[in-house]
């Protein structure tokens, strides 16, 4: 495995490889790697020739309060883990390599990118679609691979790859969850013993709305306040958002006529956490 610090260097080892004829697989991912991480790398094993992993905490998406300058950073570890899973190439550039002085060009998906926790969270998603603009233009893999962790983020990519004509195949693997139902974040390593109890209720109020909905509930208000009443006995949670959704256009879904994206965000203590299930009627 090779670890690549420029752009220049990365570009270069991966047009090598493609004119060889290897198919790459891109995952991009922000460090402080978990399994849900490594899912995707093995996702990108099974059917590429060579996989590249960026690691890269990108200041971009981050609000001016949030929290790019504690975020955990632990390139040795993230290394080694990727070593373990067969990664050919890492691509970790400094904040400065990535982002030219003065930079003022930005790849925006409208619309969508307002929505979920982009209403939340104002220009998240327009730095996310920006670097992962440049990480596609670095490394022009074959295919990216995302999780549905990130559900609104997985719609926006895919938009933009279908609008701007990217040459990249997306995959997206399913959602990994602790064995207690969390799903897995480096953002749960914030969290107090306390929080990790509390922050269990963004799954349970999405396996409660499940058990309405196969029911045969298929209003969206009702499945909504079924989920909500979970978090009114977990004090230290303030719930962001509930929403049902289209999962492409990310628009309101007032009832589940067809397959539908149920997305939650909370903030427990100081630690923003999301989570969704996606229902089939
Ligand atoms: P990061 O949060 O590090 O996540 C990298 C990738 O791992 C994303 O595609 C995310 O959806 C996926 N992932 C995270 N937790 C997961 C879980 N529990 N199960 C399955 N997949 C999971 O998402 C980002 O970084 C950034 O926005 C990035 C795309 C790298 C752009 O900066």
């Amino acid at each position: 495995m090779k670890l690549v610090r420029t752009a220049a260097e990365m570009r270069r080892l991966c047009r090598t490889a493609r004119v060889g004829g290897a198919r790459l697989g891109l995952v991009p991912t922000m460090g402080a790697l978990h399994e849900g991480h490594l899912s995707l790398v093995r996702a990108a094993r099974k059917s590429s020739d060579m996989v590249a992993a960026s690691i890269f905490v990108n200041p971009t998406q981050f609000g001016p309060s949030e929290d790019f300058s504690k975020y955990p950073r632990n390139l040795e570890n993230d290394s080694a883990l990727l070593e373990q899973e067969g990664v050919d190439l890492v691509f970790a550039p400094s904040a400065e390599e990535m982002y030219s002085e003065g930079a003022v060009t930005w790849v925006v998906v409208e619309g969508l990118s307002d929505r979920l926790c982009g209403s939340s969270r104002p220009g998240h998603f327009r730095g996310v679609t920006t670097v992962v603009s440049k990480l596609f233009h670095i490394i022009e893999p074959d295919a990216a691979y995302f999780g549905q962790k990130d559900a609104a983020q997985v719609a926006i990519i895919r938009r933009m790859v279908r609008d701007l004509n990217m040459p990249v195949a997306i995959g997206v693997c399913p959602i990994v969850r602790e064995p207690d139902g969390l799903a897995m974040s480096s953002r749960n390593a914030y969290l107090s013993p306390d929080e990790r109890k509390s922050a269990l209720v963004l799954n349970r109020s999405l396996t409660e709305l499940r058990k309405v909905f196969d029911t045969g509930e298929r209003g969206s208000a009702k499945l909504i306040a079924t989920a909500k009443h979970e978090f009114a006995s977990e004090s230290a949670v303030r719930l962001d958002y509930l929403e049902i959704v289209d999962p492409d256009t990310l628009e309101s879904e007032p009832h589940v006529a067809k397959r539908v994206l149920v997305a939650v965000a909370a903030v427990v203590g100081k630690t923003r956490l999301i989570d969704n299930i996606l229902l089939e009627p």
